[in-house]
């Protein structure tokens, strides 16, 4: 195992993971907890699932306790208001001048096959881990042969216990 991959923690950092079905997903800000972050999770305007870090930089007040906004999620407690990438944009005592360093983290999130992945690990890898795990290979079922996509090394679930490996791109079998 590459220790790059591995979390403090001993979790696997840069793969994705499930946080559950899309549909349960939606226009409320919903909490979970996930490799012991706490994390916020709701979807944009355009039906887009954002993830972000569930506690506020000023007074740490989760921001699952707030609202949403258009595409913004607003602090319950003074109103600090950020966008999808958990920048400030909006402070209620700073109107011209939003406070920059104050931002949450945020993670890539993604629907697919019907479930909502979360990336825990570095950002700028999300996209080149997703792209160089995905082959394309020939499986044998039965008498004939068909083409297959492939997707290695590891997709996990929410236990850290449990490991889906490899995964198959649907429509292969
Ligand atoms: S605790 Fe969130 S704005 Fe103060």
């Amino acid at each position: 195992m590459r220790p790059d991959l591995i979390g403090g923690e001993g979790y696997l950092r840069n793969c994705w993971y499930v946080a559950g079905r899309s549909e349960d997903f939606g226009r409320e800000l919903t909490a979970l907890t996930m490799l012991e972050e706490q994390i916020v999770i709701y979807r944009d305007t355009q039906g887009k699932a954002i993830a972000l870090e569930d506690a506020c930089p000023h007074r740490k007040l989760p921001l699952s306790r707030g609202t949403i906004e258009g595409d913004h999620v607003v602090c319950g407690y003074h109103g600090l208001t950020f966008d999808c990438r958990g920048e400030c944009v909006i402070a209620p005592t700073q109107l011209d001048n939003p406070p920059r360093r104050a931002a949450v983290q945020s993670y890539p999130a993604e629907d697919r096959w019907g479930f909502l992945w979360l990336w825990m690990g570095d950002p700028e890898q999300a996209d080149r881990a997703r792209s160089s795990t995905s082959r394309t290979s020939t499986i044998r079922r039965g008498a004939r042969r068909k083409r297959a996509r492939w997707r290695w090394p590891v997709i996990t679930s929410t236990s850290p216990t449990t490991c889906w490996t490899p995964a198959m791109w649907p429509g292969c079998i």
